[in-house]
């Protein structure tokens, strides 16, 4: 298992700065997830850490080793690609083989590493197929078993599950998941979609425009993001954010009918940085439906717009002239667009941001 260490790592192309300053310490068979959306700089990551890119600057070891100037082959990574790259002349033993006969591999270990990871992957009867004879889902398990056979010391995954449909989509993560634990690799995997991140990443790193702006654990990510980009990538839907006036009665406020009073660690720190206004957010399955009586300061609203879930209601609701939230609901069915109804926000789901900086305001 592999230490990665990536240290103020920079890649430029001409003026376009891809990534910026990226740092991370990866533990031994760490699962990272890198997300973000499209040209973030998460592929010109991956491709830096195999060796398939230089940097333009900064230092990357991979057990201690510095790699920078390595060629890919003596890195020791094995790289899984969005498009599997498989070549389609050749059957699925030779595809998964191939790697280790490039490096020449006495034949009967060829053969052994093959079988074990054909059987680990499920798809030992397809060993005699050609690519086109196989399902997208097959596919990505022949690109995944070349990047086994090879016993790596490090996995890099770049979007490897988004050209199969929703539901394979599922049980693949899961499978790599398992497979993954089961070999100890350390892994970096690429995806754009927030979902897969939490579900998957040990660590998660949030990329934006080539820049690291976070990185946690999923849970770390979900409950303290550290600023509005963040907040508003992680979680579905989205966090509401509502801009709002910081009164001296440690509330703040979001025109008449909109008055949240702020936890009193959360009030000091605004009046510490004496913040006037402050973005607040607020997870839309935070938000509680209350009856009349049953909250503090209820913010009340009128429904727009229903949308069942099945198992849960999203609710687009009007709290004022110019303000909407959206409230996700532990209800089924039944409410109905142009119900009145009040909101409740209780104290310990509330985030408050620097409007200035976008930054999160800590308690
Ligand atoms: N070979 C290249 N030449 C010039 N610009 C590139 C090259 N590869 C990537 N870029 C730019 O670098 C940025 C990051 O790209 P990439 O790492 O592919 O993003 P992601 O994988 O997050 O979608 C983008 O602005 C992209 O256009
Ligand atoms: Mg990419």
């Amino acid at each position: 298992m592999a230490i990665v260490e990536l240290t103020n790592v920079v890649k430029k192309y001409g003026d376009v700065l891809a990534v910026e300053s990226f740092n991370l310490t990866t533990t031994e068979g760490e699962f990272v997830v890198l997300v973000g959306p499209s040209g973030c700089g998460k592929t010109t990551t991956m491709r830096m850490i195999a060796g398939l890119e230089t940097v333009t600057g900064g230092e990357i070891k991979i057990s201690g080793k510095n790699v920078v100037g390595m060629i890919p082959r003596e890195r020791d990574v094995a790289m899984v690609f969005q498009n599997y790259a498989l070549f389609p002349h050749m059957n699925v033993f030779g595809n998964m083989s191939f790697g280790l006969r490039l490096r020449k591999l006495p034949r009967e270990q060829v053969e052994r590493r093959v079988r074990e990871a054909a059987s680990i992957l499920g798809i030992e009867r397809l060993l005699d197929r050609k690519p086109k004879e196989l399902s997208g889902g097959e596919r990505q398990r022949v690109a995944l078993g070349r990047a086994i056979v090879r016993e790596p010391q490090v996995f890099l995954m770049d979007e490897p599950l988004s050209n199969i449909d929703a539901k394979l989509r599922v049980e693949m993560r899961a499978e790599i998941i398992k497979l993954q634990r089961r070999l100890g690799v350390t892994t970096f995997y690429v995806t754009h979609d927030q979902v897969e991140a939490l579900s998957m990443g040990d660590r998660i790193v949030v990329m934006s425009k080539g820049k690291v702006q976070q990185v946690g654990t999923p849970k770390e990510l979900y409950q303290n993001p550290n600023n509005l980009f963040v907040a508003g990538f992680i979680g579905s839907p989205s966090m509401n954010f509502i801009r709002a006036q910081v009164t001296d009665k440690g509330t703040v406020s979001a025109g008449e009918n909109f008055n949240v009073a702020l936890p009193g660690q959360l009030a000091e720190a605004v009046r510490s940085k004496q913040l006037r206004e402050v973005i607040l957010g607020v997870r839309p399955e935070h938000l509680r439906l209350v009856g009349n009586g049953q909250a503090e300061n209820p913010i009340p609203g009128v429904v727009d717009v229903v949308e069942p879930q099945g198992s849960t209601t999203i609710l687009q609701v009007s709290v004022g002239a110019d303000t909407k939230v959206i409230a996700q609901v532990n209800e089924q069915w039944g409410r109905q667009p142009g119900e009145r109804l009040q909101l409740s926000i209780p104290p310990d789901a509330i985030r408050l941001f620097d409007p200035n900086t976008d930054e999160r305001v800590a308690a």
